[in-house]
């Protein structure tokens, strides 16, 4: 099994913030944030996998159900010899779906998952190809932009999977980067298969990203307990409280992290004091939801086409396969 997995781990070129600037930074500011990347270390990739199963969590369902439905079409619309490439992979649940279509096509497949959380890509991997024998694995532990120039070539088409929404987590601009980005690097028969999360009633939208067991709220708070942990902070974490209101202005979800009181925070790993007023919040993450339109307009600057486009019956949730404009 080990001959079928190859083990990458891709540093970017560029110096890179370090957790404890990005901590110093993000906490200094007005308003106070943290980067979203930080909240998947490998107890949040955990929690993340629970979020996923939650009843008020329909996004995980709802592509999962697109998917049952499409996939072959999808395999089928970009044809040919395929490799799948994934950023953001998680424990490629829904991933399932496609590589078991394509295999009915083809041969063997090469699958290059990408993901932050290294302990939780070995593990995912060892699963697939346990699972799947003739599936092969090149695996990358990377952030999602220092991925795109470490994709590896192929001679077939390469379909690159950004499920979940996760291109919500990124702001417009980034997202168009991104996109424009992987662009670069597209050969005319690659494409890009997206799920994005569609506009809806905000109750919906907030009872999704508030869950009634508080799963969500874990998944928020970890973030402090992972710098209590690595940078010797002392955030009490009783003292602080997850929300995560919708915007309708601008379309998105604001997870963030209120303060309960009056307090200060050491850390004395990045060697600062940060006091915290009453009600005051970090912001942790931002989950956009689009219109076909306002997605089309984060495309179309980065070089990118709508190729196709599935949506289950309550139009939650669509898939949407890209491809490169003509040049
Ligand atoms: N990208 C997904 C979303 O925005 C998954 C996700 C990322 C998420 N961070 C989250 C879900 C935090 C719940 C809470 O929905």
């Amino acid at each position: 099994m080990e001959s079928r997995l190859k083990f990458i781990e891709v540093k970017g070129d560029h110096p890179k913030t370090t957790f404890c600037q990005a901590v110093d930074e993000g906490l200094s500011a007005a308003p106070k944030s943290l980067p979203t990347l930080y909240l998947y270390d490998h107890r949040g990739s955990e929690l993340f996998e629970e979020i996923t199963c939650l009843p008020e969590y329909y996004p995980t369902r709802t592509e999962q159900s697109i998917l049952e439905r499409v996939s072959s079409e999808i395999v089928e619309a970009v044809g040919g010899d395929l490799m799948i490439v994934e950023f953001g992979s998680g424990s490629s649940t829904k991933t399932r779906l496609l590589l078991s279509a394509a295999l009915d096509r083809q041969r063997s497949l090469p699958y290059v998952p990408i993901d932050i959380s290294t302990e939780f890509l070995k593990q995912t991997s060892l699963t697939l190809l346990r699972d799947f024998d003739r599936l092969t694995i090149q695996a990358m532990s990377a952030e999602y932009f220092d991925a795109i120039a470490a994709m590896p070539e192929h001679s077939g088409p390469r379909l690159m999977l950004f499920l979940g929404s996760n291109i919500g987590n990124l702001t417009h601009e980034e997202a168009t980067s991104f996109l424009a980005q992987v662009r670069s690097q597209m050969k005319p028969k690659d494409r890009i298969l997206i799920g994005i999360d569609l506009v809806k009633e905000r109750t919906i939208l907030e009872d999704a990203y508030n869950d009634r067991r508080g799963v969500t709220a874990e998944f928020n708070l970890n973030l402090l307990r992972r710098i209590n942990r690595e940078l010797d902070g002392n955030f009490d974490l009783s003292g602080f409280y997850h929300s995560a209101p919708y915007d309708e202005r601008e379309q998105r979800i604001e997870m963030r992290l209120f303060s309960l009181s009056r307090q200060i925070v050491d850390i004395d790993g990045t060697g600062g004091v940060y006091s915290f007023t009453p009600g005051e919040f970090i912001h942790t993450e931002w989950s956009h939801k689009y219109t076909l339109d306002s997605f089309r307009r984060l495309c179309r600057p980065a070089g990118l086409e709508l190729d196709a486009t599935w949506r289950d019956e309550r139009d939650w949730f669509a898939m949407i396969l890209l491809r490169p404009d003509a040049p």
